[in-house]
C-alpha cells in the first residue's frame, strides 16, 4: 500500500478499451470515448443512508424535482391506458390522452384527496374518476362531473382542472418530474441519445420484470452496481469471464455517467491465464440457455469474437431479428450508464437490462430494486406485450424467478446479501464516513456530488 502518491486515473492493466481496439473489429464513437474524473476524496458521512431528516429532505428536493423514469410506453399503448408511477408520498397517475398523448396528473382527488387509483396500479379507463364520492374528470384533466352538483356551486371548472407533473419520454420510457418549473428532459438526459443512437430501446419489450425489496437506503443499492471493484471479492466467478480491474469509469455530467467493462477476457487476477475457449465456457454472457451447444472457438477467431457471433445468431433466431448492424462490443460488453438519480441502462445486447432503485414509503433503509430485461421487438410481427412484474421479499433469492437464468441469480443474490450487512454495519460504526477508491468509486461520489446540488438549491 501507499506506492502511489497521486490519484491514480486508472489500473495500470489493460483497459476496456485496449481490449476492445486489440480485437481489430469495428468499434463505434462512444466507445472510444473517455471521461475520467477526479471529484475529491474525502470521507461521504454515513448519517446520509440512516438519519430520517436528511430522507425527508431528499424527499423534498430532489425526489420532487429530477426526471425519473415512471414506466414504458409499451403499458400505456391505447387511449385510457394509465399507470400508477409513486416515490415516497409523490404519487403521479400517468395515462395516455385521446389525442395519444402522455399526460401524468397528481395522483390525489381534488374534492377530499383520495387517490385515483392505489400504487402501481395498471390498467384502462375512458374517465378519472374518484373510487370515493366519484367525482370524475376526462382524460385531458378536465372537470367532468360532480354528483349532486346542486349542493357545490363553488366547485368551478376551471378551478378544479387537475394539477400535472412534467412527462416526456425517450427510448420507449415514459419519464416524469414532479416539478413543472424543471428544466426540460433532452438537456437532462445529455449525451445518453447520442450514445444509445445504435441501440433503439424504444423497439425492445420487457420480456421480465423483478422487483426486490431491499432492507438498505436507496444510495447504498444504487451505489452497489456503478462500481465494478466489489467483484473480485463478491462476484469472484466472474473474473474468468470480464476484466474488473480493466473497467472504465466516465463522469460525463452531473447526471450520466459510465463504466465499461470488457467481457470475454479474464481479469487480471487470474492465473493462469485462461485458454480463449476456456474463456468462452467460463463467460457469463445473459442467458446461456439461448446459447445452444455450439460455443466453440473457431480458428483464427478469439473468445471474444466467438461470443459475438454465436451470441448474434442466437439471440437473432430467438428474438426474430437482425442484428449483423451491432459490432462486437455492442453485443457482448458491459457499458453500463447511469442516470441520476435512480436509472442504470445496459444497452448492450449480452445483458440487456435497466434497474430502478426507489425508496419504499418513507423508511431511510427499505428500497424497491427494480431489474427489466430488455429483448429486441421482432423485425416483423406484433411487439410482444410487457412481462408483469414478479415480487421478491427481502429474503427472497433471485433465482426463484421463473425465467430468470440461474447464473446471473446467483450474482444478485450475492449483490443484495452485501446490502442489509453495509446498513446494518452503518448503524454500528464507530468510524463516520465512507473512504472512497478515487477513480473506481468515483460515480458513488457524483452521486453524493449531485444529491447535495439539489439539496442545497433553495
Ligand atoms: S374524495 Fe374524491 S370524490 Fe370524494
Ligand atoms: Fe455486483
Amino acid at each position: 500500500m501507499g506506492k502511489y502518491k497521486r490519484p491514480l486515473a486508472r489500473s495500470p492493466s489493460v483497459s476496456a478499451q485496449e481490449h476492445v481496439l486489440r480485437d481489430g473489429r469495428p468499434v463505434p464513437e462512444v466507445f472510444t470515448v473517455e471521461s475520467p474524473c477526479f471529484l475529491g476524496n474525502e470521507d461521504i458521512p454515513f448519517f446520509r443512508y440512516t438519519d430520517q431528516k436528511f430522507f425527508d429532505s431528499e424527499m423534498e428536493k430532489m425526489w420532487s424535482r429530477t426526471w425519473q423514469w415512471a414506466c414504458r410506453e409499451e403499458h400505456i399503448p391505447e387511449v385510457g391506458d394509465y399507470y400508477v408511477y409513486e416515490v415516497g408520498p409523490l404519487s403521479v397517475f400517468i395515462v395516455r390522452n385521446s389525442d395519444s398523448s402522455i399526460r401524468g396528473y397528481v395522483n390525489s382527488c381534488l374534492h377530499r384527496g383520495t387517490k385515483f387509483k392505489a400504487a402501481s396500479s395498471e390498467g384502462s379507463c375512458s374517465e378519472i374518476r374518484c373510487p370515493f364520492h366519484g367525482w370524475s374528470w376526462d382524460l385531458s384533466g378536465n372537470l367532468k362531473n360532480v354528483p349532486y352538483d346542486w349542493d357545490a356551486p363553488h366547485v368551478g371548472e376551471h378551478e378544479f382542472k387537475l394539477p400535472e407533473v412534467q412527462v416526456d419520454t425517450w427510448g420507449g420510457f415514459v419519464f416524469v418530474n414532479f416539478d413543472m418549473d424543471a428544466a426540460g428532459l433532452t438537456g437532462y438526459l445529455d449525451p445518453l441519445p447520442v450514445h444509445f443512437e445504435n441501440f433503439s430501446l424504444a423497439d425492445r419489450f420487457i420480456e421480465l420484470h423483478v422487483e426486490k425489496e431491499l432492507d438498505c437506503n436507496w444510495k447504498a443499492a444504487v451505489e452497489a452496481f456503478i462500481e465494478n471493484y466489489h467483484t473480485q471479492q463478491t462476484h469472484p466467478q466472474l473474473l474468468m469471464g470480464s476484466d474488473d480491474e480493466g473497467t472504465q469509469y466516465d463522469v460525463f455530467t452531473d447526471h450520466v455517467s459510465r463504466f465499461f467493462c470488457a467481457f470475454g477476457v479474464a481479469s487480471p487476477s487470474v492465473d493462469p491465464k485462461p485458454t480463449d475457449q476456456e474463456l468462452l465456457d467460463m463467460t457469463l454472457v445473459g442467458d446461456r440457455s439461448l446459447l445452444g451447444d455450439d460455443l466453440k472457438v473457431k480458428a483464427g477467431e478469439s473468445a471474444r469474437m466467438a461470443m459475438a457471433r454465436v451470441l448474434r445468431k442466437s439471440l437473432g433466431e430467438t428474438y426474430r431479428c437482425d442484428l449483423t448492424k451491432y459490432t462486437d462490443t455492442e453485443m457482448i460488453d458491459v457499458s453500463q450508464y447511469g442516470l441520476f438519480p435512480n436509472m442504470i441502462l445496459f444497452p448492450q445486447l449480452s445483458l440487456p437490462m435497466i434497474y430502478r432503485f426507489r425508496p419504499i414509503g418513507l423508511d431511510p433503509s427499505k428500497t424497491l430494486f427494480e431489474l427489466i430485461v430488455l429483448r429486441p421487438i421482432p423485425d416483423e410481427g406484433k411487439r410482444p406485450l410487457p412481462a408483469r412484474p414478479f415480487r421478491l421479499g427481502p429474503n427472497d433469492s433471485f433465482t426463484q424467478v421463473p425465467g430468470f437464468d440461474e447464473n446471473l441469480g446467483v450474482v444478485y443474490d450475492q449483490d443484495t446479501g452485501n446490502l442489509r450487512l453495509q446498513q446494518e454495519g452503518l448503524a454500528a460504526a464507530r468510524k463516520e464516513g465512507a473512504t472512497l477508491l478515487n477513480y473506481q468509486e468515483v460515480r458513488v461520489r457524483l452521486l453524493h456530488q449531485t444529491l447535495d446540488r439539489y439539496l442545497q438549491d433553495k
